[in-house]
């Protein structure tokens, strides 16, 4: 199975950084916060990547791969580790870049992928949108879960999480009949609706794993909201012709993409860092005293 990671998108959200850095490679710490997406789908089993990216977003790809004279260099410094590191990530996953001409929204910039996937079930993880099962012990990657659900009924899934009731307007929200505990058929989806108009509280953060008849979907999908062709009004129709299951993964959910969703996982994963932790907890008890 291939993943296909949309990163085309401006990041307007992370404006001025995004000028000239883009979003998926502003660091959690130390990583881009595409490094984390791409390690969730290599422990689902997937190591082709297609990277959707635009022009001058050139550092995501070049991220992934190898650098000899820097590892040479390293190596040669005695940094044997850091040497084995660089060379682990490049080597860790296939990345394939599709260039999206121009942001026409995120079911065009999958719809970008449909040469290069064919006619296999792949999975859609976002660029931005970082799911960590870490704290779950046993539990698989959240794609993984979706990779399970979608094998086991034949059909094609999209990862939810249920919202407080007035965060409904953020995403694409969706409602159905249960087949399970945790996966329901959908009935319904809806992007980013009004509180009062919208079928219910589960949200669709960025994980999908889906049958390539969503590529004619696609192509048959007018811009929608902001004048963009949306993926959730691909979906509905997939719904409506194919089915598909909404499934109630296990993780917890960063959107990097935003300000304070960025803080929480920088604090979240900084905190769990042996290197890091003292010292900045030491760093939070100073500003809070402040
Ligand atoms: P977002 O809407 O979060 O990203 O799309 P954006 O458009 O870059 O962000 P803002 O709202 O302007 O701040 C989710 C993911 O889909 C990609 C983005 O790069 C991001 O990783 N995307 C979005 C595309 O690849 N192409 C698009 O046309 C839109």
């Amino acid at each position: 199975m291939k993943a296909v990671i949309p990163a085309a998108g401006l990041g307007t959200r992370f404006l001025p950084i995004t000028k000239s850095i883009p979003k998926e490679m502003i660091p959690i710490i130390d990583k881009p916060m595409i490094h984390y997406i791409i390690d969730e789908a290599v422990q689902s089993g997937i190591h082709d990547i297609v990277l959707i990216t635009a022009h001058g977003k050139e550092a995501i790809q070049n991220f992934f791969t190898r650098n000899h004279e820097l590892e040479d260099r390293l190596a040669g410094a005695g940094k044997e580790e850091w040497a084995k590191d660089i060379r682990r990530i490049a080597e860790s996953c296939n990345i394939i870049p599709v260039i999206q001409e121009s942001p026409a929204g995120l079911g065009h910039a999958v719809g970008c992928a449909k040469d290069v996937v064919g006619n296999e079930t792949f999975a859609v993880l976002l660029g931005d949108d970082m799911i960590d099962t870490s704290p779950y012990s046993g539990v698989a990657a959240c794609t993984k879960q979706l990779i399970d659900i979608q094998r086991s009924n034949g059909m094609s899934v999209v990862g939810v999480m249920e919202v407080p009731e007035l965060d409904v307007v953020k995403y694409g929200i969706v409602s159905g009949s249960k087949i399970s505990e945790k996966t329901f058929r959908v009935e319904q989806i809806v992007e980013k609706p009004s509180v009062k108009d919208s079928p219910g509280r589960h949200a669709i953060p960025g994980r999908y794993v889906v049958d390539p008849v969503i590529f004619k979907y696609i192509s048959e999908t007018k811009p929608g909201k902001n004048g963009e062709i949306q993926f959730t009004d691909s979906l509905l129709k997939l719904s409506l012709n194919e089915g598909l299951l909404a499934h109630e993964f296990i993780g917890d959910r960063y959107d990097t993409g935003d300000r304070i969703g960025y803080l929480d996982a920088t604090l979240t994963f900084g905190l769990r860092r042996p290197d890091l932790r003292d010292g900045l907890i030491n760093l939070m008890k100073k500003h809070l005293k402040d």
